[in-house]
C-alpha cells in the first residue's frame, strides 16, 4: 500500500482490471486471482522490491563446492541476500524503481513460486528449505489486496503531503515499515442493498486502522 500510494496510476490500472474481471457488485474471491494478471504483476513487484523475509534462513553445504568462483568446504553457512538479488542490476532493469509491468513484458515468465530454477525472484526462498506456507502466504496476501483495491480508494489524511512520504524499513527476521501508514479509505463498491442504503454514511473519510 506504500508503495502504491506513491504510484496512483498502479492502484487506477489495477482497479479497472478488477471491475472488468470481478465487477461493483462482490469482493474478490481466491477463484479470480488467475484472471487478475495486473494483481499478480503488482504482489511480484512488491515481493521483488520488498521482500517480506529479506535473508534466507541459514543452510550449511554438505559437501565442499565451488560457487560464483568462490571455494565453499563442507559445512559453510549460507544466507542469501533475497533483497539483493530481486534489485540486481543485470536482471531488472532500474531494479530501484517500483514498475509492475515489467513482470507483464520482459519478466512475465518469472516464476516466484517455484523453489527451483527461477531465481530471479525467491520471496519465500528456494529449494527445500523454501517457506512451507508459501501457497497459503501467497493468496492470502492476493486476496487482501486485491480486496483493498477493489472496495476503496485510498488516499491520505488531510493534510498530509507525499513530500517527505516516509518509506524507511525496519529489518528484522520480517521487514516492516518504521512508521505507521495512514490512508484513508473511501469505499468504491456497491455490495448489497443494505450497502447502498449505509453507503451515505461512508461518504465522509474513514481513517484506516
Ligand atoms: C507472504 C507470506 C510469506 C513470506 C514472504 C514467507 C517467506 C519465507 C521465507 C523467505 C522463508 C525462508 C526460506 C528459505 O530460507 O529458503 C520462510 C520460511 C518459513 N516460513 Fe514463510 N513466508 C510467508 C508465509 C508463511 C506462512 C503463511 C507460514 C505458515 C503457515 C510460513 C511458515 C514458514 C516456516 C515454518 C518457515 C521455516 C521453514 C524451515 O526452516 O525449513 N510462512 N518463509
Amino acid at each position: 500500500m506504500s508503495e502504491l500510494i506513491l504510484h496512483p496510476h498502479v492502484i487506477k490500472q489495477a482497479q479497472e482490471e478488477l471491475d472488468a474481471v470481478v465487477g461493483a457488485d462482490r469482493m474478490v474471491g481466491e477463484s479470480d486471482l488467475p484472471k487478475l494478471h495486473y494483481l499478480q504483476a503488482i504482489v511480484k513487484e512488491t515481493f521483488r522490491t520488498h521482500p517480506p523475509v529479506p535473508l534466507s534462513l541459514p543452510r550449511e553445504s554438505t559437501h565442499a563446492t565451488r560457487a560464483l568462483g568462490y571455494d565453499l568446504p563442507k559445512h559453510t553457512r549460507q544466507i542469501l541476500n533475497l533483497f539483493a538479488i530481486h534489485r540486481d542490476p543485470d536482471v531488472y532493469e532500474n531494479p530501484d524503481n517500483f514498475d509492475p509491468d515489467r513482470f507483464l513484458e520482459k519478466h512475465q515468465e518469472v516464476d516466484h513460486m517455484s523453489g527451483y530454477g527461477s531465481y530471479q525472484l525467491m520471496p519465500f526462498g528456494v529449494g527445500r528449505r523454501m517457506c512451507p506456507g508459501y501457497q497459503l502466504g501467497d493468496m492470502v496476501v492476493h486476496v487482501v489486496l486485491g480486496n483493498l483495491l477493489h472496495s476503496f480508494d485510498w488516499s491520505l489524511p488531510k493534510g498530509g503531503s507525499m513530500e517527505g512520504f516516509d518509506m524507511t524499513e525496519v529489518m528484522s527476521i520480517v521487514v516492516g515499515r518504521k512508521t505507521p501508514l495512514h490512508l484513508v479509505g473511501t469505499p468504491r463498491l456497491l455490495l448489497n442493498e443494505q450497502f447502498t442504503q449505509d453507503k451515505g454514511r461512508f461518504t465522509h473519510e474513514t481513517e484506516s486502522p
